[in-house]
């Protein structure tokens, strides 16, 4: 199957059925996450898979009160183990290798049929505290999958000549 459809239908979901997803449901978005690159294939990362009712309801009202956090059966928050390593163009590596990790399981959740969405509007400190989570690390964002209760369409993007150039700028 073509990937570029996938992706062109992929959508941000913020409405939720009660449905659950089943553990390898669950399983084949965080493989996808574990297989993501980054640099120097350093893996940096943590995966924490949140079910439980009440830790939902943390997780949203650490977000704000954004209600599709409870409404989906799962939220994973991307972490990173080490927040100092910085690529060879002096760029921190974290937030990158754990973008890739979230592109890959929103392309693995699109694929299996799930809805999922990118929250980035949080109180860290919150989070930290609910998942227990070392001071010193940090929660880069969270990841809400679940099955779609909507079907938004794709919000509109850039002309590919607004964004793309060849040899310079
Ligand atoms: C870095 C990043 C942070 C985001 N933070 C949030 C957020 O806090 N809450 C939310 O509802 N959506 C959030 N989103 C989803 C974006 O709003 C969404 O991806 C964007 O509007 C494009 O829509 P689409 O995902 O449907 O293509 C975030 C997405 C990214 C990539």
């Amino acid at each position: 199957m073509d990937l570029l459809p996938e992706i062109a239908r992929r959508v941000s979901i913020r409405k939720y059925s009660d449905e659950p997803l089943s553990d390898q449901q669950i399983e084949r978005v965080l493989e996808a996450g574990r297989r993501a690159p980054s640099a120097k294939n350093r893996q940096a990362w943590r995966f924490i898979v949140v079910q439980d009712p009440d830790t939902r309801k943390g997780l949203e009202e650490a977000a704000f009160g954004q209600e599709y956090i409870t409404e989906a059966p799962v939220t994973v928050a991307l972490c990173t183990t080490n927040i100092e390593y910085k690529m060879p163009n002096g760029q921190l590596s974290y937030p990158v290798d754990l973008s890739f990790a979230a592109a890959f399981m929103l392309l693995q959740a699109e694929h299996e049929g799930l809805g999922a969405c990118v929250v980035t509007t949080f109180r860290e400190h919150e989070i930290k505290s609910l998942l227990s989570i070392p001071y010193s690390m940090r929660v880069v964002m969270l990841l809400v999958v679940g099955h779609p209760d909507e079907a938004p369409e794709p919000p509109a993007r850039h002309p590919f000549k607004r964004v793309v150039s060849y040899e310079h700028w």
